[in-house]
């Protein structure tokens, strides 16, 4: 479990104890079979794309809708990738969201474009589509919303104030679905991660583009091996970005569970929801589904009242939990450049001051949800 950030597992030894997620219970169902396929890519010696690239690139232009799907190295590639294929660069603004990982407006600044925040709906922790529209400038030149936690921002009401390029940050949200149409396939080009933790995840760093505009497909494989089309010949400048075939490898072999996976974890929402409002537990906010999405939930996000007090009661009851994210984006010191202040965005700062994920892995039992609840629920009927 040394791979996976934030150590939610060390220290947890007790047989009780609850962690923010493992993936010890995923190998114990695939370890055999995800062997196998690593053993095949060995023999076959073909360790830069190839053959497992290839069919997890086709089996994902078909999942995602999109129609196609190139392989990068990991998720940030995958933002970077899709607006340099986008041809976002110096000068350019692009808006998003600054509750997010920093990956989103790191790779906005790699193309030479500036990063726009725009605040949260705190329902969704998404892009609110009203407020974007006021940020809208003659130098945007494309949005990037990111479907946060598992949940699809609306891109249909983005694109109601918007005609211009959009490219989803889908890092969180393999599988979920906007009325009837999959993550990945609403924008013009999507980025995916399939870091270990991910709802699919790899045995290492990957990232996938899809997009749904043929013309791209072909510059982001140009793009990803140097912006060579040709051997030795570079038509513009790229970086070293494909997707292991290890990787794929791995990922061939979990894509056919990722339905089941998903189910399950919508199962342990329902039933932490269910839990919280058969006890009254009016002091934590579940999240929010809005009609016409399914959430796929990468995280079990709530809004808690003294969030800080609560994290270390259950840690202290053997049960993990994790913020995301404490600092929003425009308050980081990498990106004090940008000139914005404390204050700028008041939802994504109430948000970093609330949220709290609890325990969410699809292997998650009933019995295990239903301690979460009850300890979160003691913890509130002790007075706090
Ligand atoms: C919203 C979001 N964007 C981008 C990324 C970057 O992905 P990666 O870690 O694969 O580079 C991540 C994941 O870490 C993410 O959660």
């Amino acid at each position: 479990m040394a791979f996976l950030a934030g150590g939610q597992q060390k220290g947890m030894i007790n047989p009780m104890d609850i962690p923010a997620f493992t993936l010890s219970r995923q190998i114990d169902e695939i370890g055999p079979q995800t062997e196998a396929a690593v053993n095949e890519v060995i023999s076959s010696g073909q360790f830069i794309l190839g053959a497992q690239v290839q069919e997890f690139e086709r089996r994902m232009a078909a999942f995602t809708q999109a129609g196609h799907a190139v392989g990068v190295a990991n998720g940030s590639d995958a933002l970077y990738l899709a607006l340099r294929a986008a041809g976002v660069g110096p000068g350019d603004e692009v808006l998003t969201t600054p509750f997010t990982f920093f990956a989103t407006a790191g790779s906005i600044l790699r193309t030479g474009a500036k990063p726009v925040f725009t605040d949260i709906d705190l329902d969704t922790f998404n892009m609110d589509p009203d407020q974007a529209s006021a940020r809208i400038s003659p130098r945007t030149r494309a949005m990037l919303p990111v479907h946060l936690f598992g949940l699809m921002a609306d891109i249909d009401a983005l694109r109601s104030h918007y005609s211009g390029l959009v490219v989803e940050d889908a890092a969180q949200a393999v599988g979920a679905t906007l009325r009837g149409r999959a993550a990945g396939s609403v924008g013009d080009l999507a980025a995916f991660s399939f870091f270990p933790t991910k709802n699919l995840g790899a045995f290492g760093d990957a990232g996938m583009v899809t997009t749904v505009r043929p013309e791209w497909d072909e510059t982001l494989r140009a793009l990803r091996a140097h912006g060579s089309r040709q051997k030795y010949r570079h038509d513009m400048l790229g970086i070293n970005s494909r997707l292991d075939a290890l990787q794929a490898a791995v990922l061939n072999v979990k894509l056919p569970y990722l339905g089941g996976w998903t189910e399950k974890r919508q199962h342990v929402a329902q039933r932490y929801q269910a839990g919280f409002a058969e006890r009254n537990v009016e002091q934590v906010q579940v999240p929010v589904t809005p009609q016409g999405f399914t959430h796929v939930f990468h995280q079990y996000t709530v809004r808690a009242q003294n969030r800080d007090e609560l994290q270390a009661y259950l840690k202290s009851r053997g049960i993990g939990s994790t913020v995301y994210y404490p600092l929003s984006l425009h308050l980081q010191p990498a990106l004090q450049d940008l000139g914005y202040r404390a204050g700028d965005f008041p939802h994504s700062e109430q948000a970093q001051r609330e949220v709290l994920s609890l325990p969410m892995f699809p292997e998650l039992t009933d019995r295990e949800v239903d301690r979460v609840v009850e300890e979160v629920a003691a913890f509130y009927q002790a007075g706090h």
